[in-house]
């Protein structure tokens, strides 16, 4: 199946909770036949308490849990200096029972998070993040662990079997969590890719040449739906809580009377990061073990 194949007037739902669920009974398949010892580890550090930071990394700890890893999440307070995490991170990288780190991001504003990613041991970088793994994904060399946002969303490309290749993808978004490696993902994936941010003049023109579109602005209801190419791919990566508490994405929800897929918000790309978060604990846990860990983006 192909992307024009798939036009219809109701949009096929990229269901990320469903997926999620498979990739996770794989997870959970292969550390019950492949894996040895003590099971993989992941130590979280929360500086602060911002909310939704809050919300993702119980969500972060409940699977982990549930695949039978070991997760712990360390509480640090927001007036924390920079010199104490980077300590902090040294002891993590020195523990030999700590397989996986990750620094939930945003951090508080006197601390530069540049230079915390690049103090997490790379073969500990859960996320991805550190220059050395961006760097590899940028020269297309795969990293044991890509960065968990796009890459569950390519892993939800996957599934549906939705080929980016030769097509058009305009990002919309260039922070380094979400919007740069996307845009290198589906660019290893064969798209043309154009990476637009809030200086790009005239974000609707560029949309409407867009096969794939990736919102990844964090701003509720950016995008317009009639913006969107008719039978568009549309991953949206917002979530955004609105002040009635209900939770709604970068894009018009109307966008699914326009595209060919849609992933939903809630439901859609949220699920897929942690799935990706699992896989990549698991993946950084083998080839600590010096087992070899197969590139999937890459083939
Ligand atoms: N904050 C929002 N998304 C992410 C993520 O993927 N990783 C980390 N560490 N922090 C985030």
């Amino acid at each position: 199946m192909t992307i024009s194949d798939v036009e219809q007037s109701h949009a096929l739902r990229l269901d990320g909770k469903h997926v999620s669920k498979a990739i996770l009974a794989e997870v959970g398949q292969e550390l019950a036949t492949c894996w040895k010892g003590q099971p993989p580890k992941l130590v979280v550090l929360l500086v602060g308490n911002d909310p939704a930071s809050e919300v993702y990394v119980s969500h972060k700890m409940k699977a982990s849990q549930k695949l039978g890893m070991t997760s712990e999440t360390r509480r640090l307070p927001a007036t924390i200096s920079e010199h104490e995490l980077l300590d902090r991170l040294d002891s993590l990288n020195h523990d030999p029972d700590v397989h996986a780190i990750l620094v939930q991001l945003p951090l508080p504003g006197h601390i530069n998070s540049q230079r915390v990613l690049e103090a997490i041991d790379p073969r500990k970088d859960v996320d991805g993040f550190h220059p050395l793994n961006m760097g590899q994904l940028l020269t297309g060399i795969e990293p044991v662990a890509l960065p968990c946002t796009p890459a569950g969303m390519v892993r939800l490309l996957d599934y549906y079997d939705l080929s980016v290749a030769g097509k058009h993808a305009v990002v919309v978004g260039r922070s380094n969590i979400v919007g740069k490696p996307i845009s290198l993902m589906l660019l290893h994936r064969h798209a043309t890719v154009t990476i637009c941010h809030s200086r790009t003049p005239d974000l609707p023109h560029l949309l409407s040449q867009a096969d794939v579109v990736v919102a990844a602005i964090g701003r509720p209801n950016y995008v317009q739906a009639d913006w969107v190419k008719p039978g568009a791919v549309v991953l949206d990566v917002g979530i955004n809580r609105m002040e009635d508490g209900s939770l709604c994405g970068d894009v018009e929800k109307a966008v699914v009377h326009r595209a060919s897929a849609v992933t939903p918000v809630p439901g859609g790309v949220g699920p897929m990061t942690i799935a990706m978060l699992m896989v990549n604990t698991m993946r950084l846990a083998q080839a600590q073990q010096g087992q070899t860990v197969k590139p999937w983006l890459m083939t």
